[in-house]
């Protein structure tokens, strides 16, 4: 189930970010802001038990309006099970949305073969991005994923 954020995943949102983004994490403060800032685009991925009573946040989402995907991450235990998928695909799916892009870091390859895998081309390259890594720009576009 992709639900939007509410306060009380923050702390396995925390938990995840550490384990994604060891070199740059998010802290709550920016989380809490990002989501003053995009409270319908800021997703959760939860599974729930099967009487449905708890929850647990498996992944996230925040893009903004523009398709830029600001983060995206999966706890480590479920990943290459659909779920990052799931989650980039509420974003490509917005209507009249023209593209979907995102910074990833050049030496991120499972998150490049992430978004390769879901349609993603690599259309550029800002230098020292990271302080002193370069971000490799890959975007998505109706027309590409079309003929991919
Ligand atoms: C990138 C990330 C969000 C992908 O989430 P996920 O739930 O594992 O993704 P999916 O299961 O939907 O993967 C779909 C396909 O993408 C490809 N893929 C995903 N992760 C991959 C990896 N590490 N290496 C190679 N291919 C990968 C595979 O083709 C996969 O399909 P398959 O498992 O059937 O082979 C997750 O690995 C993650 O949280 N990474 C750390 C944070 C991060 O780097 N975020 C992106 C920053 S820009």
């Amino acid at each position: 189930m992709i639900r939007p954020f509410s306060f009380p995943d923050l702390d396995s949102i925390l938990q995840i970010e550490s384990q994604s983004f060891p070199k740059s994490p998010y802290d709550w403060t920016t989380f809490l802001n990002l989501h003053t800032l995009y409270p319908e685009t800021f997703l959760v991925y939860v599974n729930k038990n099967r009487g449905g009573t708890e929850e647990e946040i498996v992944g996230y989402i925040i893009f903004d309006q523009d398709g830029h995907i600001i983060s995206i991450a999966v706890h480590a235990r479920y990943r290459r099970k659909g779920v990052g998928g799931k989650l980039l695909q509420r974003a490509m799916e917005a209507p009249q949305r023209n593209r979907v892009w995102a910074e990833v870091r050049r030496s991120n390859h499972g998150a490049q073969a992430f978004y390769s895998k879901m349609g993603f081309k690599i259309t550029g390259l800002i230098p020292n991005y990271y302080g002193n890594e370069d971000a490799l720009i890959i975007q998505w576009t109706p027309a590409i994923h079309k003929s991919y």
